[in-house]
């Protein structure tokens, strides 16, 4: 049996969308064995609705894993044991498509490198910036160039801490995407390039300061407000709560506040202000997790 642990993610962190995410202390766990047939088990996070068919997410990358093997697709035994809330911006999907590709990656005896495996795993998601923190651990910004990811992981500050304000509803990626425009103005793209070059250079040397600013953004945020009852309120009370940065996380609908203090007021806050607004959530307060997804046993 092999056992994979992979983090939760937060991708776009405002300013990079598309090319930046950070993983987060929070693990979806997938045990793959080989079997008779299919099972597959779910617990934790969406045990309700995650589908224990073929349509399962974790199968269907195991899938694609022994076909880029070209190996027979064998009958598989999967457990799945999930912290990441499905379908809320906190990259459960790529968690799904990493622990289903690593875990049968080390079934066909580690036949697809890894550098493979980022490049399947963004094509299954569509986008590099919660698979590459997944696999990576971190702060990474990843950029599919000819069918590769060119990706750099970075250390995070010690002290640094994501408040997640995650609401009880939950939000496609694909939903959350046709309400972006098909293009953009130079000076919006602009606004972003400066801020998520400040972004990532604030974050490497500690100048948490920066963050207010540099994670604004106008290439995705603003044509999703619509999307989460409260999100402009809610942003704004994590920041005078003390947040350093705050954003939607991924696609939404969770919000994200970076903050090296006051975490438990700024999560009471937001999880406020999303009732004023009629929206049920829960919060969390996260490190950084240093480490991608692991295989971490196997016998
Ligand atoms: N960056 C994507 C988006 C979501 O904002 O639509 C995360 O992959």
């Amino acid at each position: 049996m092999v056992r994979v642990k992979v983090p939760a993610t937060t991708a776009n962190l405002g300013s990079g969308f598309d090319c930046l995410g950070m993983a987060l202390e929070l693990h979806n766990t997938v045990e793959m064995s080989l079997a008779a047939g299919l099972s597959i088990d779910v617990q934790g996070e969406g045990e309700k609705d995650i589908a224990r068919d073929e349509r399962n997410v974790v199968y269907q990358a195991a899938v694609r894993l022994f076909r880029q093997a070209g190996l027979p697709v064998p009958g598989l035994k999967i457990r799945l044991v999930n912290q990441i809330p499905v379908a809320r911006g906190l990259g459960s999907s790529a968690a799904a498509v990493v622990g289903g590709l690593m875990a049968a990656n080390r079934l066909a005896g580690g036949a697809v490198q890894a550098r493979e495996i980022m490049s399947i795993a963004t094509a299954m998601e569509g986008h590099p910036d919660n698979v590459a923190p997944a696999l990576l651990g971190g702060l990474v910004i990843a950029v599919p160039v000819d069918g590769e990811i060119k990706c750099i992981k970075l250390d995070l500050p010690p002290e640094l801490r994501v408040v997640c304000a995650v609401p009880d509803f939950t939000l496609s990626t694909r939903l959350a995407r046709e309400a972006l425009p098909h293009e953009v103005n130079l000076s919006d793209a602009v606004y972003n390039l400066g801020r998520v070059a400040l972004l990532v250079a604030g974050l490497m040397k500690g100048e948490l300061e920066l963050l207010n600013v540099a994670m604004e953004d106008r290439l995705h945020q603003p044509y999703r407000y619509s999307l989460v009852p409260g999100m402009k309120k809610v942003l704004a009370a994590a920041r005078l709560a003390g947040a350093r940065g705050t954003a939607l996380s991924g696609a939404g609908p969770s919000l994200v506040a970076l903050a090296d203090r006051n975490c438990e007021l700024i999560a009471r806050v937001m999880r406020e202000t999303f009732r004023q607004n009629g929206v049920a959530a829960r919060s969390m307060v996260l490190p950084p997790c240093p480490v991608g997804a692991a295989v971490f046993e196997s016998h």
